[in-house]
């Protein structure tokens, strides 16, 4: 049978845009999977403070909640995970928006944010890159653990200044990743020496992490017309001894988050806080 000719012709432009949205929705079904998987064992597996990654999320929490101070309002956690901070935020008397787009683990979230009558949080499946609220309704935004899942940095950033009010802040997370190229050679070998070392299981990890440099995303935070207040370092940790030398890792660790105004302590700093305002 020949070819039927329909009469339709794409051009390049037009299947290359179709290309990346096929891999866009592709990437996002495979960050929700994973962490629909993951949301049972997020917070018992990631927040301690034996490892030194573990922590790393629980000095988040804590800085998290010490950049977060303003009067309440409406706030939106954005990658709420398991609701880490919701309890705290609804606590300090803010109206509080989670979302996420993992059901479960906004299940958890749920499950575990108590609260009544006017303080119920509000709970919501969202993609951050399209948040699901009107622009200019909220106080204040948390993006924690969030932008490494994301492809576009920029898109996000853009949606999380439209949904502040003017004169709003935002906490942001992100790696604080030096040689981004490097890094990604590394993550293999890092990966193994985990899992023969702490028997740390990496399934469902079939994606993609996007990490930028400092630099980059502070360009990305500049053209998304966000200004910087503030930028605080944590998950202090010497490559490679981390997982080597556990123990001695997590004492120099703490000894370094102490000094974390130092110059030299921040060279070994993994993880940056950046508080803007629109
Ligand atoms: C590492 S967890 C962080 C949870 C929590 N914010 C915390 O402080 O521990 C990342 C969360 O971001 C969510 N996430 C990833 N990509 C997302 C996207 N594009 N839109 C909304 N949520 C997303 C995941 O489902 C996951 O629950």
């Amino acid at each position: 049978m020949g070819k039927v000719d329909t009469g339709m012709k794409c051009t390049a432009e037009e299947v290359s845009v179709a290309e990346e949205t096929v891999q866009t929705v592709d990437h996002l079904q495979k960050v929700k999977d994973f962490h629909n998987a993951d949301a049972t064992r997020y917070r018992a597996e990631r927040y301690r403070s034996d490892t030194c990654e573990g922590l790393a999320y629980v000095t988040r929490r804590q800085m998290v909640l010490s950049l977060a101070d303003i009067e309440p309002g409406r706030v939106l956690d954005v990658g709420c995970g398991p609701g880490i901070l919701t309890r705290d935020l609804i606590h300090n008397g803010h109206v509080v928006y989670s979302a996420d787009l993992s059901m479960e683990m906004l299940r958890r979230a749920r499950e575990t944010a108590g609260g009544e009558g006017a303080s119920v949080p509000h709970f919501v499946v969202s993609d951050a890159s399209k948040i699901c609220f009107s622009g200019n309704r909220m106080d204040m935004v948390l993006s924690i653990g969030l932008m490494c899942y994301v492809k576009d940095h920029g898109g996000v950033l853009s949606e999380i200044r439209r949904v502040l009010k003017p004169g709003g802040v935002s906490v942001i997370q992100i790696n604080n990743i030096r040689w981004p190229v490097l890094y990604r050679t590394l993550i293999p070998l890092y990966r193994r020496l985990k899992a023969v070392t702490a028997g740390k299981n990496y399934d469902g990890l079939d994606f993609s992490f996007n990490f930028s440099s400092s630099k980059e995303f502070l360009g990305d935070i500049a053209r998304s017309g966000l200004e910087v207040l503030r930028v605080e370092h944590y998950d202090f940790r010497i490559p490679f001894v981390d997982i080597l030398l556990p123990r001695l890792s997590v004492a120099l660790g703490k000894l370094m988050f102490k000094n974390r105004s130092r110059r030299i302590c921040r060279l070994f700093a993994h993880g940056l806080l950046i508080k803007v305002k629109k």
